[in-house]
């Protein structure tokens, strides 16, 4: 019998079979349905609502920080690009502002489980700079002893001072942007990154005492052949880090005008792309790493292993956690919260966002207020990316509802998915297999009733 956390199964005539456009799911109901109609009114009310409850849950803070000095040509993030370092200190204080927005409405006892600093590139602004950050955050709000406080680095732009702020200030988890290794994939893409320098920034982390270390990895970029970027996996495997995030490359030319700079005819086709992702899944967990997840490896020893096999793994917009159930707070240009009942968007532009925060103290733009039905949904989505396993009981239990007359539809749909192999259909559970773990997309997606309209999942990415 094989366990949750066994290396997938590897079939690429199942995987091509199943290839096809479809959400991620760091959100259910996804970014697509978030609407105008949900705004600042109607965050605040959701905020004072769940603030008004006994015991309301942690929260978890997401800084955005947008600002990159050079584009990488693949980059879907939402970033502005400039060189003036002087917008860093503007933002900033915006920054502050927002949370003091934010913690007038917030129940003082609520402690803070979960900080991360995301971007663009939160080093683009000086240390000083993000230490008054810190200390503002600090200032506002209590911060639980065991809190995850995590911060993405691109080792082209940090300094010795940057990481000394950091480790100052209690951060306890690194994300390093590496993306490939070859000269000619980095050139390809605008990004280069000699390997000597990424490593020395690697080593400076563990020098000063970071024990979590993320890296991210793409595959499916320009010019990356499975050989080719086998280096890139040894090199890494040979630098140990605790995480790797090894990302699909969502290549979405016509809406995402600089990666029209790639040419066309570098990118791998489907099916080397395949090969490279065979071989990555074969190389990380062949040398020890367990595969979490979607894009996601981790070594065994690591608190996302233990909590994929005691099945509290959680999924948000920051990827995988251990921190379910807390309200995630979106702060920042274009930041995504989950707070309540609602999903919750700021503005995405940088002027909207800092006149909306100095005219409101909240930045709102879009949302949506999730019904009972998205809140079930939503649940049976996160466990089967999350747990690879669902328990119809727990489902059961919690909605009040018959789950196989309630899914009667999604359980049909997952039927040929049975029989190729995908997952298996128990009385009393939904299992994903090894092999199906590569497609647990395709396996959460019958659940998801948005997509039961014509012509919506056109809307995503592919799945492979
Ligand atoms: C905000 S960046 C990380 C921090 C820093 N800006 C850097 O690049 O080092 C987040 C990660 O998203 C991933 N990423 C960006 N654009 C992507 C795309 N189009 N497809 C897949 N992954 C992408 C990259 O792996 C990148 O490291
Ligand atoms: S990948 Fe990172 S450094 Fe490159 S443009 Fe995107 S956010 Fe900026």
């Amino acid at each position: 019998m094989s366990e949750r956390w066994d290396a997938p199964v590897f079939d690429k005539e199942k995987i091509l079979k199943y290839d096809k456009p479809g959400p991620r799911y760091t959100s259910y109901p996804t970014a697509p349905y978030f609407h105008e109609g949900f705004g600042i009114k109607e965050y605040e009310k959701e905020i004072k609502r769940t603030n008004a409850a006994t015991e309301p849950p942690p929260l978890s803070l997401y800084f955005h920080l947008p600002f990159c000095q050079s584009v990488c040509y693949f980059c879907g993030c939402n970033v502005t690009f400039t060189k003036d370092k002087s917008l860093g200190d503007l933002y900033v204080d915006h920054l502050l502002l927002e949370m003091d927005a934010l913690k007038a409405l917030m129940k003082p006892s609520r402690k803070v489980a979960q900080v991360h600093w995301g971007g663009g590139t939160p080093t683009f602004i000086p240390a000083p700079t993000l230490k008054r950050l810190w200390d503002g955050i600090m200032q506002r709000f209590e911060i639980a002893p065991d809190a995850e406080i995590g911060v993405e680095i691109d080792p082209r732009a940090v300094s010795e001072d940057h990481l000394r702020v950091f480790a100052e200030s209690g951060f306890n988890r690194i994300s390093m942007g590496i993306q490939d290794y070859d000269p000619m994939v980095q050139k390809a893409v605008h990004r280069v990154q000699p390997r000597e320098l990424t490593e020395s920034v690697f080593d400076r982390c563990r020098k000063l005492g970071f024990n979590s270390i993320n890296v991210d990895l793409i595959y499916g970029l320009p010019y990356q052949t499975a050989e080719r970027f086998s280096s890139t996996v040894e090199k890494i495997i040979a630098m140990g880090p605790d995480r790797i995030a090894v990302f699909n490359f969502a290549y979405l030319p016509e809406m995402i005008g600089h990666q029209r700079a790639i040419p066309r005819e570098a990118m791998p086709s489907p099916m080397e792309k395949l090969n490279i992702l065979e071989m990555v899944v074969d190389r990380f967990t062949s040398a020890g790493y367990v595969y979490v997840g979607m894009d996601h490896f981790a070594r065994p020893e690591d608190e996302l292993c233990r909590a994929l096999k005691d099945r509290t793994l959680y999924r948000n917009f920051q990827g995988y956690t251990t921190k379910a159930g807390c309200d995630l707070y979106g702060i920042g240009v274009t930041s995504i919260g989950q707070v309540g009942r609602c999903y919750v968007q700021n503005h995405k532009e940088l002027r909207a966002y800092q006149e909306a925060v100095k005219a409101h103290g909240l930045a709102a733009f879009r949302g949506v207020l999730l019904t009972d039905d998205d809140l079930m949904r939503r649940d049976i989505i996160t466990k089967l990316m999350c747990h690879f396993v669902l328990y119809k009981n727990e489902i059961e239990s919690a909605y009040g509802v018959s789950f196989d007359e309630t899914f009667s539809d999604a359980l049909s749909d997952l039927k040929p998915m049975e029989d190729d192999g995908l997952v298996a259909l128990h009385a009393d559970r939904i299992e994903v297999t090894p092999l199906g773990r590569l497609m647990v997309r395709n396996i959460a997606m019958p659940f998801d009733a948005y997509l039961r309209k014509p012509g919506e999942s056109k809307r995503f990415s592919r799945t492979v």
